[in-house]
């Protein structure tokens, strides 16, 4: 007897639609430019990076990060990197896997270091309130967490906007989560001590805001980090995060894309990407 052949399905490639509505179209239209991001403390000329994650109003809990590199430079969503598979993880140990939505504190990347007067700049502090309150008021957001130092500041400046003061949303900052490669410079031992010291911060944040996550998308109990990263601590960044058509190795890890060149300003001029190994044979 002849088997017939099992019919294969068509693969379904979920997607992320973009700005499709108010006001998150009108915010991706009129953003601020050079003359609010320096360009010798913001590579503006990348054009800025605006969000990854539920614009619908499901979101749940809202990521506050610092701001995009050369991977979400090219894929046009933030923490699209290590970061985020981390951020995922932390998300997933709330309870959260699709319901969350993440902004920058900066629309384009940081070039070496954000004078205090540029972070104060009423113009950019205005525009990324604006996002905060279409992202926050009347919306079901139920516990935000901001990563880092700038991040938290972002914050504390929303909170003293007359939306931000009308808001009681559980708050929480956490140690950024590439830090510890940040703070140790390849030195295997401070990195070992700064992740334990991360993953400690985190277990305090979890304590602090789990019980505030009251419509996860799966329960979970908490279980806090270890010393070291564990197995399932970095998580798959969802496929509906990334824009249509974008190719598997882009991603599923980072490190296809590099700044190159002799020097500072070819740096600036270049990233070159290179498609991951395996994939062209
Ligand atoms: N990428 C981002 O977009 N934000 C961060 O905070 C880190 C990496």
């Amino acid at each position: 007897m002849s088997r017939k052949a099992a019919k294969e399905e068509p693969k379904v490639h979920p997607f992320d639609p973009g700005y499709t509505a108010e006001p998150f179209l009108t915010l991706c239209a009129n953003y601020p430019e050079e003359t609010v991001y320096p360009p010798d403390q913001f590579r503006v000329e990348w054009g800025p990076i605006f969000h990854r994650g539920r614009l619908d109003g499901s979101a749940r809990v809202l990521v506050i990060g610092q701001d995009p590199a050369q991977h979400e430079t090219v894929i046009r969503r933030i923490l699209v990197g290590e970061a985020g598979r981390r951020v995922q993880g932390l998300l997933a140990r709330l309870g959260i896997t699709k319901s969350y939505v993440c902004i920058n504190t900066y629309l384009y990347s940081v070039f070496g270091t954000v004078k205090a007067a540029t972070s104060r700049n009423p113009a950019l502090v205005d525009y990324r309130n604006r996002w905060l309150k279409a992202l926050l008021v009347g919306q079901n957001i139920e516990v935000v967490i901001a990563l880092g130092q700038a991040a938290s500041t972002a914050w504390t400046m929303w909170k003293a906007s007359p939306d931000g003061q009308a808001s009681q949303v559980p708050f929480v900052a956490v140690t950024h989560p590439t830090q510890p490669e940040s703070s140790s410079n390849n030195d295997k031992v401070k990195l070992a001590a700064a992740t334990k010291k991360m993953l400690q911060n985190w277990n305090a944040a979890l304590q602090q805001v789990h019980q505030n996550v009251i419509h996860p998308d799966v329960v979970t109990p908490l279980v806090p980090y270890g010393d070291t990263w564990g197995a399932d601590d970095r998580l798959r960044i969802p496929d509906d995060d990334f824009p249509a058509g974008l190719p598997l190795w882009m991603r599923e890890n980072d490190g296809w894309a590099r700044r190159t060149g002799a020097d500072a300003l070819a740096k600036r001029r270049n990233i070159t990407i290179t498609v991951s190994s395996g994939v062209v044979s």
